[in-house]
């Protein structure tokens, strides 16, 4: 999931922002720090189907995914040039076959590791075995609070209870559980009864994500838009609940963009912050960023170093810093605070991603998006388009009836 939206933070303020730490210290301009968290797609597989899936429409196939031992060579040169964590994503990373070698790797060459995952391919002997090789978290993926939308959301039957379950056993092994809900409209009236389930869960963190609007989420937009009054609400009980679940539950929160004011810093600032690993191999600014076509990633597979590719291919560095940037953008106050916000936004909506993102009020296009989002937010499109391999599946009747 995209970071949370953030105000006017300085950037001084920021230890997680490598640039501004080298600049801080007297680095030139063109040498760059290397992010302290990278995340790894291991595979586009997933049982899963969610509309909102962050992964590109076009799915890498199994049969071009990384061996195990060119993902551990990757793993030991992440942790050479100075990355600490490395967070295993997918797709859904358990569907690789490899998972506990990986996670074992990782840890012996130094790496904190995550695991973002929707749960349904666990077992507790395999989580166990996933702690055994030194796991350090455990993200699980929520689509509501009961099995009837959520196993809908996610087009797959008991995926709730699976979840629940793995979730238990998290904990049982004693690891730190985050609970990721990512919200829209169809699920947006469960989010108390969400934040309960992680206080049940026993869930050191909830992330609550609104859907972001690129790629899959795209094409179910009219079907996943909430309306500004579900918004509004939603600020509201998060805000409360922050307060009185203070020291047992802490809850992050990601503003929708098309009701926000400014665009969120996305990724921290394009090449600054954060780079991921496609299934692939290519080293990725953003997890959706082959949605913009026009940019050649550089992969692991090439000649280059990691570090090479990420201080010197066109890919990061066309809109690196702010001298890429047009109007409202080059002569704005904020522009070093949320560095022109979602460049896959921009170009999912302008068809330009060197464009101001939409998402902020000064964007000559953003009176348009935001009547747009009215729009398909009371409109009646409920059923969903399901990620998957084929390109997408709509929903059929009788499920959406059920
Ligand atoms: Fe951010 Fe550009 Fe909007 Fe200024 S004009 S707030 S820099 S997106
Ligand atoms: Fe925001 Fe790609 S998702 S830059």
């Amino acid at each position: 999931m995209s970071p949370t939206l953030t105000d006017a933070t300085p950037l001084a303020a920021d230890p997680n922002d490598g640039l501004n730490v080298l600049e801080s210290r007297g680095s030139t301009a063109e040498t760059f720090g290397i992010p302290l968290a990278v995340l790894a797609e291991l595979t586009h597989r997933c049982p899963l189907q969610c509309p909102y899936c962050s992964n590109p429409v076009e799915l890498e196939r199994a049969s071009g995914e990384l061996s195990t031992e060119e993902w551990k060579k990757v793993l030991s040169e992440l942790a050479e040039i100075g990355v600490l964590q490395i967070h295993f994503s997918g797709g859904e990373p358990t569907a690789r076959k490899d998972l506990v070698e990986l996670v074992r790797h990782a840890t012996e060459v130094g790496l904190y590791t995550n695991l973002i995952t929707s749960a349904v391919l666990l077992t507790k002997d395999k989580l166990a075995a996933l702690a055994d090789a030194g796991l350090c978290h455990v993200q699980i993926s929520f689509q509501g609070s009961e099995a009837d939308i959520a196993d809908r959301v996610a087009g797959f039957r008991n995926a709730h209870a699976q979840k629940i379950k793995a979730a238990g056993w998290a904990r049982e092994l004693d690891l730190p559980l985050t609970v990721n809900a990512v919200m829209h409209r169809q699920n947006l009236h469960q989010l108390p009864d969400i934040i309960q389930m992680a206080v049940d869960l026993d869930a050191d963190r909830l992330e609550v994500a609104n859907v972001q609007y690129y790629g899959w989420a795209l094409k179910n937009r009219a079907a996943l838009m909430p309306t500004l009054e579900q918004i509004e609400e939603t600020s509201h009980i998060v805000e409360d609940a922050q307060v009185r679940l203070k020291g047992i539950l802490t809850i992050d929160y990601v503003v929708p963009d098309y009701y926000a004011l400014r665009p969120k810093k996305c990724m921290g600032g394009w090449g600054r912050q954060f780079f991921n690993i496609s299934p692939t191999g290519k080293i990725l600014p953003c997890h959706a960023a082959e949605t913009i076509t026009g940019l050649d990633f550089e992969s692991v597979r090439s000649n280059h170093s990691i570090a090479w590719i990420w201080q010197n291919s066109d890919a990061f560095n066309r809109y690196r810093g702010t001298g890429w940037m047009p109007e409202p953008c080059r002569s704005c106050e904020f522009k070093e605070v949320d560095f022109g916000g979602c460049r896959c936004q921009a170009f999912a909506l302008t068809g330009d991603a060197g464009n101001t993102d939409p998402a902020c009020t000064l964007s000559p296009m953003h009176e348009q998006i935001f009547k747009t989002a009215e729009t398909e937010a009371s409109g009646d499109v409920n059923r969903f388009i399901y990620r998957n391999f084929n390109g997408g599946t709509p929903e059929a009747d009788a499920q959406h009836d059920a």
